[in-house]
């Protein structure tokens, strides 16, 4: 048999950490390995697999578009990109979009308009606040832009104009704010940061300091976009709008497409401002029309937030019972379980020697997002698999 790990240690670099597992097929909220053992999936890519591995609407689409027209670059018009801006818009607060390929592209391309919008509108201004914790990506300015060091530091020098308050903190955000401030730039929930859902009266706060002042207000809903926290976008659970998002992850099931999305005031680029030769072509916006198609009609969001319930209920009996979970976050089908000292890795091991595939999103911290679609009856079979390798290292009960 070949040993593929001998073959990613050869030829590959080194520049993550991977679970060692071997994934050779999925289906809907299950994974294969190459033994043929099978695994709940609770990982999802990571928060990416919205409507289940290989589900038939993105199937369908896929194969279908590659019979008929895969790529034709933006020079061209193309109907699937045109239908999938019209939907988008159309259940959302903004006016206009623009097709990428990842989650830190979409993210380049907001802060593109947000720099150009600050030389248009607000004499020059360009600085950009972000919070510490967060994640963005990982192109130059989007390690600037995110919130943890070591991602930086060999990089340097990095572009200027990201100064960091730290997250749920509207009198830091007002501190940093300076006649240059253009634009915060925020997950709604911060996803890689450890799921850390902000308070109630945070978001509703930061937009009116924003309008007072005459900043924009982005919202990075790379992870929580596209019904994942309950909501078809997270913005909705706080009652205000931003003036620009971006989306990425579930928006196409995991082929790659992402977007950013403007209100007509923001939405600035002429003609040679920005392009993409993937992005928005015809291949992965007709997958993405027909995920987004399915989650709204279906109203997986509103799945997401009953589900999330079972999860909520299941994870706070966990925290009631074990004395190292320390804490639990989150909202619909996007969970963190906390625990005292740094055991992520461990459990995540754990987990997967027992079929559960999850992510230690930080060192203590295990990360649950699963497929819109999982059933009650997997959600509960993976969470009494978390549970088990939680109580055979937890130490005593509570
Ligand atoms: C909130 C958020 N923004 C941006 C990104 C980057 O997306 P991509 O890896 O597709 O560039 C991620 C990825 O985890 C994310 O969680």
């Amino acid at each position: 048999m070949t040993d593929w790990r001998a073959i990613e240690q050869k030829y590959y670099m080194k520049a993550g950490r991977r679970t060692d597992m071997l994934a050779v097929r999925a289906e809907g909220s299950k994974i294969w390995d190459e033994d043929g053992k099978e695994y709940l999936d609770f990982f999802g890519g990571p928060a990416t697999i919205s409507l289940g591995h290989s589900h038939p609407a993105m199937l369908d689409a896929l194969i279908d578009q590659a019979k008929q027209l895969i790529h034709v670059s933006n020079q061209l018009y193309s109907i699937p990109q045109l239908k999938l801006a019209q939907l988008l818009v159309e259940h959302s607060c903004f006016d206009k979009v623009y097709f990428m390929n990842s989650g830190a592209e979409a993210n380049e391309g907001a802060l593109k308009l947000a720099r150009k919008w600050g030389k248009e509108h607000k004499d020059g201004a360009y600085e950009i606040i972000c919070t510490d914790n967060a994640f963005h990506g990982r192109t130059l300015q989007m390690i600037t832009a995110g919130g943890t060091e070591r991602y930086k530091a060999p990089f340097g020098p990095l572009p200027e104009g990201f100064p960091h308050v730290p997250f749920n903190d509207i009198e830091a955000v007002k501190r940093a704010t300076t006649p240059k401030t253009v634009a915060v730039f925020i997950e709604p929930i911060q996803g890689e940061g450890g799921i850390n859902v902000p308070d109630d009266a945070y978001f509703p706060a930061l937009r009116k300091w924003c309008d007072e002042n005459n900043i924009l207000l982005i919202f990075d809903e790379v992870q929580t976009g596209c019904g994942r926290t309950g909501t078809l976008f997270a913005y909705e659970h706080w009652g205000i709008e931003p003036d620009i998002m971006t989306l990425g992850k579930g928006i196409a099931n995991g082929v790659p497409l992402s977007a950013f999305l403007a209100k007509e005031h923001c939405a600035v680029f002429t003609p040679g401002d920005h392009g993409s030769t993937y992005g928005g072509e015809p291949l992965t916006t007709r997958v993405g029309y027909e995920v987004m198609k399915y989650i709204i009609e279906h109203d997986l969001s509103g799945r997401a937030a009953e589900k999330g319930k079972i999860v909520e209920r299941r994870l706070h009996s966990l925290l009631d019972r074990y004395s190292n979970v320390t804490a639990v976050r989150g909202m619909g089908l996007m969970w963190a379980v906390q625990f005292s000292s740094d055991i992520g890795e461990a459990i995540t091991k754990a987990a997967l020697a027992n079929g559960l595939l999850v992510n230690n999103v930080r060192p203590n911290a295990v990360r649950i997002v699963p497929p819109l679609t999982i059933s009650d009856e997997e959600l509960e079979q993976g969470l009494a698999i978390l549970e088990h390798v939680i109580d055979m290292d937890a130490g005593p009960a509570k």
